[in-house]
């Protein structure tokens, strides 16, 4: 048995979903899930391969209609010089793409840089491929970016990669173009490669741009960039994801991972995905000028409803909120806790059926936060906030 993987965790957000099936009529804003529906286009197109029995094997990387799309939107979208399909690989959502980087690139004992706080599945996918995830922090005071020369001094012999997450989960922090470049030149001088996990590359607000690394010059053949089509298209459920990768070598283990773990990824979910990139893509500035009002909304609420529990600044990525817990609280006049932000998960899950994940789940300076989604419907939202000022400022009249 691969006893190994004893050590490799699985994530608290397990844990949550466990306790949630539990509550009856709960706010699910525990998971990073959005509650659009997929565009018509995928739905149609979905339909249109069942009716014609595209149910068959397909090619290993990807549907070549898909990957043709693919190159197109990653050369004029993320302005990435992606040669043509061979490139590029269809996956089951973006953790799957993360799993194939990760076995395809690390040998034993290779460090990986990680932010900390991070969507768990980053560490332990590394750990998964015998590697070694080494933290570093992410701090509130810079908008949840890092201290460049913090993130300088983690790179040891052994660092074979950084791992960027841009928009973040689950700060919401974006990284400025100037970050993006100073990484690159990080990369260059210390010969390290990028995985570049893009999830949310169109989930920006106030303005901030999404920069993806492997457009900077000489970038794209040290970077993988991976992607997902469930947050964008709202796919959330049907696993569609891909990676780019210029280095041949690198390419054909990824194949090897794929096939072995695959085969070929689901050919009607495929066809979906033909379908989103073929049709019009304004659903995509659609859903994000909703997902606008619903963090506005969301602060809003917790700035008058929290009681100052909670607080924090609206992010300028993703759909998370990840406030600060006044490190004074206690639930239930308990005058100790191990942990404050399990503390504040369980009281909000049991006593306010409020889904969130403990900030600790993402990593150790996550500690003394909370994450709630704001991607729900704005019912969902305000269904919160009121409970949690039940929670939260009734307790304390
Ligand atoms: C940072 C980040 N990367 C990648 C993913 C991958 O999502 P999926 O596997 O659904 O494509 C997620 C999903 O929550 C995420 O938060």
């Amino acid at each position: 048995m691969g006893t190994f993987l004893d050590s490799v965790p699985f994530s608290g957000i397990i844990r949550i979903r466990d306790m949630m099936y539990g509550v009856k009529d709960p706010f699910r804003l525990d998971q990073g899930d959005v509650s659009f529906d997929a565009p018509d286009t995928v739905k149609r197109a979905m339909h249109q391969a069942i009716d014609e029995n595209r149910s068959h094997y397909l090619q290993t990387t990807g549907l070549p209609r898909l990957l043709e799309l693919l190159v197109d939107k990653l050369r004029q979208k993320n302005r990435t010089p992606v040669s043509g399909p061979d490139e590029v690989m269809v996956t089951a959502g973006g953790i799957h793409a993360l799993y194939i980087v990760c076995q395809a690139l690390l040998e034993p004992g290779d460090e990986v840089i990680i932010p900390d706080p991070e969507w768990p599945p980053a560490a332990g996918n590394i750990k998964a491929a015998r590697g070694v995830p080494v933290l570093c922090p992410l701090h509130e005071r810079l908008g949840w970016r890092y201290d460049l020369f913090e993130l300088s001094s983690k790179i040891t012999p052994k660092t074979r990669a950084i791992y960027l997450n841009s928009p973040h989960n689950p700060t919401g922090g974006v990284l400025t173009r100037q970050d993006v470049e100073h990484i690159a030149a990080l990369a260059r001088d210390r010969n390290l490669w990028l995985i570049s996990d893009e999830a949310y590359e169109d989930v920006v607000y106030d303005g901030a741009e999404h920069i993806s690394p492997a457009s900077l010059p000489e970038m794209y053949e040290r970077t993988i960039p991976f992607y997902t089509f469930s947050k964008s298209y709202a796919m959330t459920g049907l696993r569609l994801g891909y990676v780019a990768a210029k280095d041949p070598k690198l390419r054909e283990r990824m194949k090897k991972v794929l096939f072995y773990t695959a085969s070929n990824i689901a050919s009607v979910v495929q066809y979906g995905g033909v379908g989103g990139l073929e049709g019009p893509q304004d659903s995509i500035d659609v859903f994000l000028a909703e997902l606008q009002a619903r963090r506005d909304l969301f602060y809003a609420g917790i700035r008058e409803h929290a009681g100052g529990v909670l607080s924090g600044d609206a992010p300028r990525g993703a759909f998370y909120a990840f406030l600060r817990i006044d490190p004074g609280w206690r639930p239930n006049g308990k005058d100790h806790v191990d942990s404050t932000s399990w503390a504040m998960a369980e009281y909000l899950i049991s006593q306010g059926r409020i889904g969130c994940v403990p900030g600790a789940d993402f990593g150790p300076t996550g500690e003394g936060y909370v994450r709630f989604c704001f991607a729900r419907d704005r019912r969902e939202l305000t269904g919160a906030l009121a409970s949690l000022r039940a929670l939260l400022v009734g307790a304390r009249v």
